[in-house]
């Protein structure tokens, strides 16, 4: 089975995005709902909800992690990587590898969490490999709240979008990383707001394009990762926001468990 944790329901864009790519794959989803939002605490305690989080996915059967959530990403991938035997994705490497990629003037974009800019994880991981690139970023910490309201086509979310990439117009940049699991749901008022020209780079596609090119050259792990039986969604708390949030990214009902 692959394990995939996030603070809440917004890294079932990452599931939904594997489960694409990868149909043959189990998942077991694990979402941190009674804790989140994971993107306003802090890193050590996002790194202890992280280390609790994969013990649980490896617990159901887990022979890979992913780390659907950019916050814990940022702060926990290493530890995660130190502490558990067992490959660690998370969304972050695929977008920058992306970024790498496809930028053509190197002008680049960041928006996410309060957790995921103050790491400046993405501006370190870009500069590693391209040190002339300039990174711009922009938290946006309105955004996760407004998605979970289901508020995915306001005129207030325009409002508060257009404010947020305003900063990011004015840089002239190529391209604008979505550095948070919710944002894949805003990415049709994004776009359009950044324009043509800024391609707009979605962690989950990324990742689950990078993962399904290590399995086809790991066999045994694939084969290890495909069985029988339905995908399993747990979550820490349920609410009505949840299932609806979740049935909004799959575009069917979720059958969500308690652990
Ligand atoms: N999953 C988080 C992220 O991608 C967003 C929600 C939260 O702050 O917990 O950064």
């Amino acid at each position: 089975m692959i394990g995939i944790f996030d603070s809440g329901v917004g890294g079932m864009t990452v599931a939904r995005a594997i489960e694409k790519e990868l149909p043959h794959c189990r998942l077991v989803y694990f979402g941190d709902l009674a804790r989140t939002p994971y993107g306003s605490k802090s890193a050590e305690t996002i790194r202890k909800y992280a280390v609790e989080n994969s013990e649980f996915l490896l617990k159901k059967g887990a022979r890979l992690i992913i780390v659907a959530c950019n916050s814990a990403a940022s702060v926990a991938s290493d530890l995660l990587r130190d502490k558990f035997p067992v490959p660690v994705f998370e969304v972050i490497t695929p977008a920058i590898r992306q970024v790498w990629q496809t930028s053509k003037i190197g002008r680049i974009g960041i928006i996410g969490t309060r957790a995921t800019i103050t790491s400046r994880i993405y501006e370190e991981k870009i500069k590693e490999q391209r040190k002339d690139f300039q990174v711009f970023s922009q938290p946006c910490p309105l955004l996760v709240p407004l998605v979970e309201e289901g508020w995915l086509n306001k005129r207030e979310t325009k409002m508060i979008i257009r404010r947020y990439l305003h900063p990011l117009k004015l840089k002239n940049i190529d391209t604008l990383v979505l550095g948070c699991t919710h944002y894949p749901l805003l990415k049709k008022l994004i776009q359009p707001r950044m324009g043509r020209r800024v391609r707009v780079i979605d962690s989950s596609r990324a990742l689950a394009g990078e993962l399904a090119v290590f399995l086809e050259k790991n066999p045994e792990l694939a084969k290890s990762l495909s069985s029988a039986g339905e995908n399993e969604y747990y979550v820490s708390d349920i609410t009505e926001a949840a299932r609806a949030t979740a049935e909004r990214i799959f575009g069917r009902r979720i059958n969500l468990s308690l652990p």
